[in-house]
Formats: C-alpha cells, sequence, structure tokens
C-alpha cells in the first residue's frame, strides 16, 4: 500500500521510477505493435515534445486568457476543412479523442432535434451496426437509442437497409469511413442522399480513416468520398492523434456550418462562479494536445504526409497479399484502408493471437459478431514499413506450428465451463471460480490469453461484460499500489 511520502523525491528519482513503470508496458517503438500508437519518427516526437511541453500547463477553458490556443486551434481548423474538402462554412472543434468527438456528434444531434423537433421524446440514432463502440457509449451516456442497421456479407452498410430503420424518432444517420473492426467504408455518399430526403443530421465516423482517407484520394490511390464534398453529410470525426501522428488527446469534429455546431456548445451563467462557455466536454484543459498538433502538422506537411502514406499504403498491400499467401488464414473486409483483418476457419484464432505475443507481436484480438468468427485486427502505420517481411514470416510460422497442434485441452474445459454458464449453472462469483482456471493470480492475467478470449468471445455477451467489468474494476485499487 502506497502512502503519501512526506518528502518529494528528485528529478533523478522521478526520472528513474517512470523508466521502471515503463518496463511492464508493451515496446512499441520497434514497429512490432499494430494498435495504439502511431509513430512517424523520432523527430517528429520532438517536435511534438517541444510544443507540448510550452503548453502543458496553459489552459484552453478561456479563450480571452489564452488566445494563442484559439488562434492554434483555428489554424488546425482550416488545415483539417481543406483535407475534407470544406467550403468556408464547415466549422467545427478541437476534441481530445475520437470518443469525445463521437460524444460529442451525438449530444449535438440531441440538442439539435430538442429545438428543431420537440415532438421527439425518445430520440434514436440510426447507426451502422460495426460504427465505433464511442458511439454506443454516447448513446449511454446522453439517453439516446442506438439502432443498429445490420453490414451485409462485405462487412458494409448500406442505405436502403438503413432507409427501413428511419422513424419518427431518429435524429441522427451514422456510419463509418471505414470501420475500425473490419476497415470497410459504408456506403456514405448513398446515405448523404438518404439523409438529405429525409431531413436528417447525418454523421461520419472518420477517426481513424479520415486522415489517411483524404492522403489517399490526394495521392490518386482511392476514389471513396466520404467528406464534406458528399451532399447530407452533416458532421465528420477525424482523429489527429492517429494517422495525424500528433500526440494523444487530438480529433476534430467538423460540421457543414455553424446552425448545428452552435448545438455543442455549452454555456452556464446560472451558478455562482466565472462564465462558463464550453466549446467541447471539458472545462478546465491542458493547452499541449493542441499546441503539439498544431506543430506536428506544420511540422511534417502535406508533402512528407503524403509520401507516409503511400509507403504505409504499399506495406499495407504486401501484408494482405502475404496474409492470403498462407494457408489456413483469410482476410475479412478491409479494402482501400490501412486496416487488415484477417481469420481461419482451421486453426484457433486466439492461440495465433498468443503465438504472435510470444514473438514480440502485439495485434488486436476481435470477438466474433454475427457471422463474422473471430478475427485479428492490425492497424497499419507509417512504423510498420519496414516490418512486413519479419511479420509476414512469424505469422506464417505460427501458423505451421498450430496447424500441427490438437487443439488445447484448457479450451475445451473453457468451453465446458461456457456452457455451464450459459445454463446458469455457476454461482453468481463466477470470477473466483473461474480465475484459477483460467490462470489468473492475484489480479494477474497470464501471459497466453486463448483460454480467456475464447470464454470472452462464447459467453452471452450480458455475462461477458460483468465479467470485463468486475475483472478490470478489482484492478483498479489503491490496495495493489505496491
Ligand atoms: C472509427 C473510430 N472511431 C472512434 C474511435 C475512438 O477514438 P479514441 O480511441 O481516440 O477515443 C476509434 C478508435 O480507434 C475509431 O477507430
Amino acid at each position: 500500500m502506497t502512502e503519501f511520502r512526506e518528502k518529494g523525491l528528485s528529478k533523478e528519482e522521478i526520472n528513474h521510477f517512470l523508466q521502471a513503470f515503463k518496463q511492464q508496458d508493451v515496446p512499441w517503438r520497434d514497429g512490432r505493435v499494430f494498435t495504439y500508437v502511431y509513430h512517424a519518427g523520432d523527430d517528429v516526437e520532438e517536435v511534438a515534445k517541444l510544443a507540448y511541453n510550452a503548453y502543458l500547463s496553459e489552459n484552453g477553458i478561456d479563450v480571452t486568457a489564452f488566445p494563442s490556443l484559439m488562434e492554434m486551434e483555428n489554424q488546425i481548423m482550416g488545415m483539417t476543412r481543406w483535407l475534407l474538402r470544406g467550403d468556408e462554412n464547415v466549422c467545427g472543434s478541437f476534441t481530445s479523442g475520437g470518443t469525445e468527438s463521437l460524444l460529442l456528434a451525438a449530444k449535438t444531434a440531441r440538442d439539435y432535434a430538442r429545438a428543431k423537433c420537440p415532438h421527439i421524446t425518445t430520440p434514436e440514432i440510426v447507426m451502422a451496426e460495426t460504427i465505433h463502440s464511442s458511439l454506443f457509449k454516447a448513446c449511454h451516456y446522453f439517453n439516446i437509442k442506438p439502432v443498429l442497421v445490420p453490414a451485409r456479407e462485405d462487412h458494409r452498410v448500406y442505405a436502403e437497409d438503413m432507409a427501413q430503420y428511419i422513424s419518427a424518432n431518429t435524429i441522427l444517420l451514422a456510419a463509418s469511413a471505414p470501420s475500425y473492426a473490419y476497415g470497410v467504408f459504408d456506403q456514405i455518399e448513398e446515405i448523404g442522399l438518404l439523409a438529405q430526403k429525409q431531413q436528417l443530421l447525418f454523421h461520419v465516423d472518420a477517426c481513424i480513416g479520415g486522415f489517411i482517407g483524404s492522403l489517399n484520394r490526394l495521392n490518386g490511390l482511392s476514389q471513396t468520398n466520404f467528406d464534406f464534398s458528399v451532399p447530407g453529410v452533416s458532421s465528420i470525426s477525424m482523429d489527429l492523434h492517429k494517422y495525424g501522428y500528433t500526440p494523444k488527446g487530438a480529433s476534430v469534429l467538423m460540421y457543414r456550418d455553424d446552425t448545428i455546431r452552435r448545438f455543442q456548445y455549452y454555456v452556464c451563467n446560472e451558478w455562482t462562479g466565472y462564465t462558463v462557455v464550453n466549446p467541447t466536454m471539458l472545462s478546465s484543459k491542458s493547452g499541449g494536445p493542441i499546441a503539439a498538433a498544431w506543430a506536428v502538422m506544420n511540422y511534417i506537411g502535406l508533402d512528407r504526409y503524403k509520401a507516409m502514406a503511400k509507403e504505409t499504403m504499399l506495406a499495407v498491400d504486401a501484408l494482405k497479399k502475404g496474409i492470403t499467401q498462407i494457408d489456413d488464414l483469410r482476410i475479412i473486409g478491409s479494402e482501400q484502408t490501412s486496416l487488415i483483418c484477417f481469420t481461419s476457419d482451421k486453426i484457433n484464432i486466439y492461440e495465433l493471437a498468443d503465438e504472435l505475443k510470444e514473438r514480440k507481436w502485439i495485434t488486436n484480438l476481435q470477438f466474433a459478431h454475427g457471422h463474422v468468427p473471430a478475427n485479428i485486427h492490425l492497424s497499419v502505420t507509417y512504423q510498420h514499413i519496414h516490418k512486413v517481411d519479419a511479420f509476414l514470416f512469424d505469422l506464417e510460422e505460427s501458423v505451421k506450428m498450430l496447424s500441427k497442434r490438437k487443439i488445447s485441452k484448457l479450451l475445451d474445459i473453457a468451453k465446458r465451463k461456457t456452457a455451464e454458464a450459459m445454463a446458469g449453472a455457476m454461482g453468481t462469483d463466477m470470477m473466483a471460480q473461474l480465475a484459477p482456471l483460467l490462470g489468473v493470480k492475484d489480479g494477474q492475467l497470464p501471459e497466453r490469453m486463448a483460454i480467456i478470449n475464447q470464454l470472452l468471445n462464447d459467453l452471452p455477451k450480458n455475462i461477458s461484460k460483468e465479467l470485463l467489468l468486475k475483472f478490470i474494476s478489482d484492478l483498479f485499487s489503491a490496495s495493489h499500489s505496491k
């Protein structure tokens, strides 16, 4: 149990502790992590740190005190508006990430509907079932009903299908450009037409694909339209901290015009303190992410961004080709994007993720959904351009090894436990019963996660949700601190 220190540590000691803490984390610097981290090079990181540090303590709460932050934000809006082919009416806000952008897109639509369609008392967002979880979260937070439109065999959501789900309570249509899980663009142009016809707002979630998708268009590598050039699109979220390679805490939410954005703002002059005008969710916020985003975007510049995107897409093509050539693997979706998703009908995908991890590759395991089996996702970035051959070699070796190995007995046990849980045969404290079986000890997960992942995949969603919640909540406890 950690207690408050009477006397503070020295700078050197602090640094020592920080470096020691870092040893616990995935070593992302060598390009073997296919998720979470976007690294454009040490020189870019240096520029980001310089700007972040310079604005660490400045507070974005008040533009009259820190107009420089507003100026940098306006310049960022100018760049992103250009990238998304918006006209001079397109406006937006700098947010802390994709999640905040999507939370705000939903809140704006809700408040827009409150003003324009007061008869709607139970608002609904008609959204692609494959859209990012942040929009589900937004519905949960803001008491909006998510109405899910199924994707077709090709993992795309079609306007024709979406039309079937629109009701008198619909406040927003939402689709992805592209979806995180399968890297597929929904029918953005057709949904735009639908939105216009039905006079509905339409949000395009381009958090992961907006930046690189626009660069692909500029490089002549993509003809998929998803931005403000598409009539009917009323707002777009696009993260800078992904393919813009800025430090985390950077996304933009852009609107067709200010008549929509005004419903995003929150003003409070009813309380006893200073006047509050919050364009986004937070009040006090560090100027670091804005300054760093401004600095990185200006430092990298369009030419280098385009070159980086081109090289990244070459790596994507090579990876896809290599994966397709490996027997027993098949690619899911992943069209014209930097995201790759693959699965196997023969070998156990959870074991494959473990095997890759053992060879120091970190990938994203995605559970089965509808007709799509569990799969492995790679977000390919500039950091991976020289890792293609090494990854494919290890992938092929892992597949060969697993295809010879019999399915682990423990997986059978996990399956049996799942069946028991589903039949309601397990007590309420499932975690306690399952932990030793799964190799969880003192809140620590085992190195190999196949059994846990298989179980989480197979359990009914309400039960796996409870398990996940309990497990993570137990981890976050001051009593665990050393
Ligand atoms: C399509 C999409 N939308 C939203 C998000 C959420 O972004 P963040 O993790 O920055 O909150 C992500 C993250 O991967 C994403 O891929």
